[in-house]
Protein backbone atom coordinates (compact mmCIF):
# COMPACT_ATOMS: atom_id res chain seq x y z
CA UNK A 1 0.00 0.00 0.00
CA UNK A 2 1.15 3.27 -0.65
CA UNK A 3 0.01 7.06 1.10
CA UNK A 4 0.14 10.03 -1.04
CA UNK A 5 -1.82 12.88 -0.85
CA UNK A 6 -3.04 15.84 -3.34
CA UNK A 7 -2.38 19.06 -3.78
CA UNK A 8 -4.74 20.39 -5.25
CA UNK A 9 -8.05 20.14 -3.34
CA UNK A 10 -9.08 21.31 0.41
CA UNK A 11 -9.71 18.05 1.23
CA UNK A 12 -10.33 15.37 -0.94
CA UNK A 13 -7.44 12.49 -1.76
CA UNK A 14 -5.71 14.62 1.42
CA UNK A 15 -5.46 11.04 2.80
CA UNK A 16 -5.11 8.51 -0.33
CA UNK A 17 -4.36 5.27 -0.28
CA UNK A 18 -3.14 3.20 -3.27
CA UNK A 19 -3.23 -0.07 -3.70
CA UNK A 20 -1.92 -2.75 -6.60
CA UNK A 21 -4.69 -4.71 -6.74
CA UNK A 22 -8.25 -4.79 -5.03
CA UNK A 23 -11.34 -6.78 -5.67
CA UNK A 24 -12.82 -3.66 -5.46
CA UNK A 25 -12.05 -0.25 -4.17
CA UNK A 26 -16.06 0.20 -3.16
CA UNK A 27 -15.60 -2.65 -1.02
CA UNK A 28 -12.51 -1.83 0.56
CA UNK A 29 -13.74 1.65 1.56
CA UNK A 30 -16.56 -0.57 2.91
CA UNK A 31 -14.53 -1.92 4.83
CA UNK A 32 -12.54 0.47 5.96
CA UNK A 33 -15.58 2.10 7.15
CA UNK A 34 -17.10 -0.84 9.25
CA UNK A 35 -13.71 -0.60 11.29
CA UNK A 36 -12.79 2.82 11.34
CA UNK A 37 -13.62 6.61 11.13
CA UNK A 38 -11.82 7.30 7.87
CA UNK A 39 -11.38 11.30 7.05
CA UNK A 40 -13.61 12.70 5.27
CA UNK A 41 -12.33 12.97 1.46
CA UNK A 42 -10.22 10.14 1.61
CA UNK A 43 -9.73 8.52 -1.94
CA UNK A 44 -8.51 4.52 -2.57
CA UNK A 45 -7.45 3.97 -5.62
CA UNK A 46 -5.71 0.52 -7.37
CA UNK A 47 -4.86 -0.20 -10.61
CA UNK A 48 -6.69 -3.31 -10.90
CA UNK A 49 -10.05 -4.46 -9.47
CA UNK A 50 -10.59 -8.15 -9.73
CA UNK A 51 -14.03 -8.09 -9.05
CA UNK A 52 -15.25 -4.25 -9.61
CA UNK A 53 -18.93 -4.12 -9.57
CA UNK A 54 -20.95 -1.72 -11.52
CA UNK A 55 -24.82 -0.78 -11.25
CA UNK A 56 -27.65 -3.11 -11.07
CA UNK A 57 -25.34 -6.12 -9.73
CA UNK A 58 -23.51 -5.33 -13.33
CA UNK A 59 -19.85 -6.16 -13.22
CA UNK A 60 -17.11 -3.64 -14.11
CA UNK A 61 -14.50 -4.56 -16.39
CA UNK A 62 -10.93 -2.37 -16.35
CA UNK A 63 -7.68 -3.52 -18.02
CA UNK A 64 -4.63 -2.74 -15.68
CA UNK A 65 -2.93 0.02 -15.44
CA UNK A 66 -5.04 1.71 -18.10
CA UNK A 67 -7.96 3.53 -16.60
CA UNK A 68 -9.22 5.33 -13.07
CA UNK A 69 -11.04 2.81 -10.75
CA UNK A 70 -11.51 4.77 -7.03
CA UNK A 71 -13.92 5.32 -3.92
CA UNK A 72 -14.10 8.42 -2.31
CA UNK A 73 -15.09 8.85 1.39
CA UNK A 74 -17.10 11.69 2.49
CA UNK A 75 -19.44 12.51 5.22
CA UNK A 76 -22.55 13.04 3.81
CA UNK A 77 -24.77 13.82 7.08
CA UNK A 78 -26.21 17.49 5.70
CA UNK A 79 -27.81 14.82 2.90
CA UNK A 80 -31.84 14.25 3.67
CA UNK A 81 -32.20 10.17 3.07
CA UNK A 82 -34.92 10.76 1.25
CA UNK A 83 -33.09 12.27 -1.32
CA UNK A 84 -29.75 10.93 -1.97
CA UNK A 85 -29.93 11.65 -5.50
CA UNK A 86 -28.45 14.83 -5.48
CA UNK A 87 -25.36 13.33 -4.57
CA UNK A 88 -25.13 10.91 -7.96
CA UNK A 89 -25.59 14.59 -9.60
CA UNK A 90 -23.50 16.14 -8.36
CA UNK A 91 -20.97 13.17 -9.16
CA UNK A 92 -21.73 13.58 -12.66
CA UNK A 93 -21.37 17.02 -12.66
CA UNK A 94 -17.95 16.66 -11.24
CA UNK A 95 -17.33 14.07 -13.88
CA UNK A 96 -18.57 16.23 -17.27
CA UNK A 97 -16.27 19.41 -15.62
CA UNK A 98 -13.24 17.06 -15.78
CA UNK A 99 -14.01 15.66 -19.31
CA UNK A 100 -14.97 19.40 -20.46
CA UNK A 101 -11.16 19.89 -19.70
CA UNK A 102 -9.92 17.85 -22.40
CA UNK A 103 -12.96 17.11 -24.86
CA UNK A 104 -15.94 19.89 -25.57
CA UNK A 105 -18.70 19.96 -23.48
CA UNK A 106 -21.24 19.30 -26.14
CA UNK A 107 -19.69 16.25 -26.98
CA UNK A 108 -20.40 14.99 -23.39
CA UNK A 109 -23.91 13.89 -21.90
CA UNK A 110 -24.94 12.26 -18.72
CA UNK A 111 -27.05 9.13 -19.13
CA UNK A 112 -30.14 9.31 -16.78
CA UNK A 113 -28.93 7.79 -14.05
CA UNK A 114 -25.68 7.68 -13.90
CA UNK A 115 -23.37 6.82 -17.26
CA UNK A 116 -21.31 10.16 -18.52
CA UNK A 117 -21.27 9.73 -22.59
CA UNK A 118 -18.87 11.23 -25.06
CA UNK A 119 -20.15 11.16 -28.16
CA UNK A 120 -23.03 8.68 -27.76
CA UNK A 121 -20.24 6.04 -25.67
CA UNK A 122 -19.54 5.27 -22.36
CA UNK A 123 -16.78 6.73 -20.68
CA UNK A 124 -17.39 6.63 -17.13
CA UNK A 125 -19.95 4.63 -14.98
CA UNK A 126 -20.70 5.54 -11.09
CA UNK A 127 -21.56 3.65 -8.24
CA UNK A 128 -22.62 5.59 -4.98
CA UNK A 129 -22.78 3.35 -2.12
CA UNK A 130 -24.66 5.59 1.28
CA UNK A 131 -25.03 4.57 5.11
CA UNK A 132 -27.64 6.17 6.80
CA UNK A 133 -28.73 7.34 10.41
CA UNK A 134 -31.84 8.22 10.58
CA UNK A 135 -32.99 10.73 8.24
CA UNK A 136 -29.79 11.68 7.05
CA UNK A 137 -27.01 9.89 5.45
CA UNK A 138 -23.99 9.01 7.36
CA UNK A 139 -21.40 8.47 4.82
CA UNK A 140 -21.03 8.15 0.96
CA UNK A 141 -18.60 5.65 -0.66
CA UNK A 142 -18.32 7.22 -4.36
CA UNK A 143 -16.68 4.58 -6.71
CA UNK A 144 -16.04 5.79 -10.35
CA UNK A 145 -14.85 4.28 -13.43
CA UNK A 146 -13.24 6.21 -15.86
CA UNK A 147 -11.95 5.05 -18.80
CA UNK A 148 -8.57 6.78 -19.79
CA UNK A 149 -5.61 4.86 -22.02
CA UNK A 150 -7.80 1.79 -22.25
CA UNK A 151 -8.23 1.36 -26.23
CA UNK A 152 -10.02 -1.57 -27.19
CA UNK A 153 -13.29 -2.75 -25.29
CA UNK A 154 -13.86 -6.70 -26.40
CA UNK A 155 -18.07 -7.17 -26.26
CA UNK A 156 -18.41 -3.97 -24.91
CA UNK A 157 -19.41 -1.39 -28.59
CA UNK A 158 -21.22 1.32 -26.79
CA UNK A 159 -17.53 1.48 -24.55
CA UNK A 160 -15.30 4.24 -24.90
CA UNK A 161 -12.11 5.68 -23.39
CA UNK A 162 -10.23 9.53 -23.17
CA UNK A 163 -7.57 8.01 -25.19
CA UNK A 164 -9.65 6.79 -27.89
CA UNK A 165 -11.78 9.89 -28.29
CA UNK A 166 -8.79 12.44 -27.57
CA UNK A 167 -6.02 10.08 -29.77
CA UNK A 168 -3.74 11.00 -27.29
CA UNK A 169 -2.21 9.06 -23.51
CA UNK A 170 -3.13 10.51 -20.41
CA UNK A 171 -1.27 10.70 -16.75
CA UNK A 172 -3.69 8.35 -15.05
CA UNK A 173 -2.41 10.91 -11.57
CA UNK A 174 -3.06 13.92 -13.11
CA UNK A 175 -6.60 12.62 -14.00
CA UNK A 176 -7.21 11.74 -10.37
CA UNK A 177 -5.96 15.34 -9.37
CA UNK A 178 -8.23 16.86 -11.52
CA UNK A 179 -10.97 14.35 -10.68
CA UNK A 180 -10.96 15.06 -7.41
CA UNK A 181 -10.66 18.43 -7.63
CA UNK A 182 -13.90 18.38 -10.01
CA UNK A 183 -16.06 16.37 -7.32
CA UNK A 184 -14.83 18.41 -4.68
CA UNK A 185 -16.22 21.96 -5.99
CA UNK A 186 -19.58 20.25 -6.72
CA UNK A 187 -19.50 18.23 -3.76
CA UNK A 188 -19.59 21.89 -1.66
CA UNK A 189 -21.81 23.22 -3.69
CA UNK A 190 -24.27 20.80 -2.88
CA UNK A 191 -22.72 21.24 0.72
CA UNK A 192 -23.89 24.78 0.65
CA UNK A 193 -27.37 24.20 0.05
CA UNK A 194 -27.13 24.74 -3.81
CA UNK A 195 -29.20 21.56 -5.18
CA UNK A 196 -31.05 23.99 -7.52
CA UNK A 197 -28.19 24.65 -8.98
CA UNK A 198 -26.54 21.48 -9.31
CA UNK A 199 -29.92 19.87 -10.71
CA UNK A 200 -30.32 22.36 -13.28
CA UNK A 201 -26.93 21.70 -14.22
CA UNK A 202 -27.57 17.63 -14.33
CA UNK A 203 -30.86 18.25 -16.54
CA UNK A 204 -29.18 20.96 -19.33
CA UNK A 205 -26.15 17.99 -19.59
CA UNK A 206 -29.28 15.20 -19.47
CA UNK A 207 -28.96 12.75 -22.63
CA UNK A 208 -31.72 13.26 -25.18
CA UNK A 209 -33.46 16.04 -23.06
CA UNK A 210 -36.00 17.70 -25.41
CA UNK A 211 -35.77 14.56 -27.48
CA UNK A 212 -38.44 11.86 -28.40
CA UNK A 213 -36.44 8.38 -27.31
CA UNK A 214 -38.05 5.08 -27.06
CA UNK A 215 -38.19 3.39 -23.68
CA UNK A 216 -38.85 -0.04 -22.31
CA UNK A 217 -40.90 -0.46 -19.59
CA UNK A 218 -42.29 -3.62 -17.79
CA UNK A 219 -41.93 -5.62 -20.73
CA UNK A 220 -43.75 -3.20 -22.67
CA UNK A 221 -42.71 0.18 -25.14
CA UNK A 222 -42.94 3.62 -24.16
CA UNK A 223 -42.23 6.75 -26.23
CA UNK A 224 -41.25 9.74 -24.17
CA UNK A 225 -38.94 13.04 -23.55
CA UNK A 226 -36.89 13.40 -21.29
CA UNK A 227 -37.46 16.46 -19.43
CA UNK A 228 -35.29 16.16 -16.44
CA UNK A 229 -34.79 14.61 -12.76
CA UNK A 230 -36.71 15.43 -9.78
CA UNK A 231 -36.08 15.10 -6.11
CA UNK A 232 -35.68 11.72 -5.96
CA UNK A 233 -33.90 10.76 -9.08
CA UNK A 234 -36.76 9.65 -11.36
CA UNK A 235 -36.67 10.48 -14.73
CA UNK A 236 -39.67 12.95 -15.88
CA UNK A 237 -40.67 11.71 -19.04
CA UNK A 238 -43.59 13.72 -21.24
CA UNK A 239 -45.55 11.31 -22.48
CA UNK A 240 -48.69 11.11 -25.07
CA UNK A 241 -50.26 10.44 -21.81
CA UNK A 242 -48.92 13.48 -19.60
CA UNK A 243 -45.81 13.78 -17.67
CA UNK A 244 -44.86 10.66 -16.09
CA UNK A 245 -42.02 10.11 -13.38
CA UNK A 246 -39.90 6.78 -13.30
CA UNK A 247 -37.42 5.32 -11.19
CA UNK A 248 -34.35 3.48 -12.41
CA UNK A 249 -34.95 -0.05 -12.65
CA UNK A 250 -38.36 0.40 -13.42
CA UNK A 251 -37.55 1.71 -17.25
CA UNK A 252 -34.81 1.83 -19.51
CA UNK A 253 -33.59 3.17 -22.95
CA UNK A 254 -34.25 0.79 -25.46
CA UNK A 255 -30.84 2.36 -27.50
CA UNK A 256 -29.10 5.14 -27.67
C1 LIG B 1 -21.62 1.44 -13.67
O1 LIG B 1 -22.15 0.33 -13.73
O2 LIG B 1 -21.66 2.23 -14.60
C2 LIG B 1 -20.89 1.85 -12.41
C3 LIG B 1 -19.45 1.46 -12.46
C4 LIG B 1 -18.68 1.84 -11.23
C5 LIG B 1 -17.31 1.21 -11.25
C6 LIG B 1 -16.45 1.72 -10.13
S1 LIG B 1 -14.77 1.27 -10.37
C7 LIG B 1 -14.38 1.80 -8.76
C8 LIG B 1 -15.53 1.42 -7.85
N1 LIG B 1 -15.34 0.10 -7.31
C9 LIG B 1 -16.22 -0.78 -7.81
O3 LIG B 1 -16.25 -2.00 -7.56
N2 LIG B 1 -17.06 -0.15 -8.64
C10 LIG B 1 -16.79 1.26 -8.73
Amino acid sequence: MATRTLNNTLFTGKFLIHEAELPSTNQFARKLLSKTNPTDGTVIITDFQSAGRGQAGNSWQSAPGQNITCSIIYNTSFIEARQPYFLNMAVANGLVDLLARRIDESELRIKWPNDILCRGKKVSGILIENTVMGDRLKHSIIGIGLNVNQVEFPGLPGATSLRNECGREFDLHEILQDLCQCLEKHYLRLREGREEETRALYNERLFGRGQELSWQLNGGKLKGTPLGVDDVGRIILETDDGRKAFLHGEISLIKI
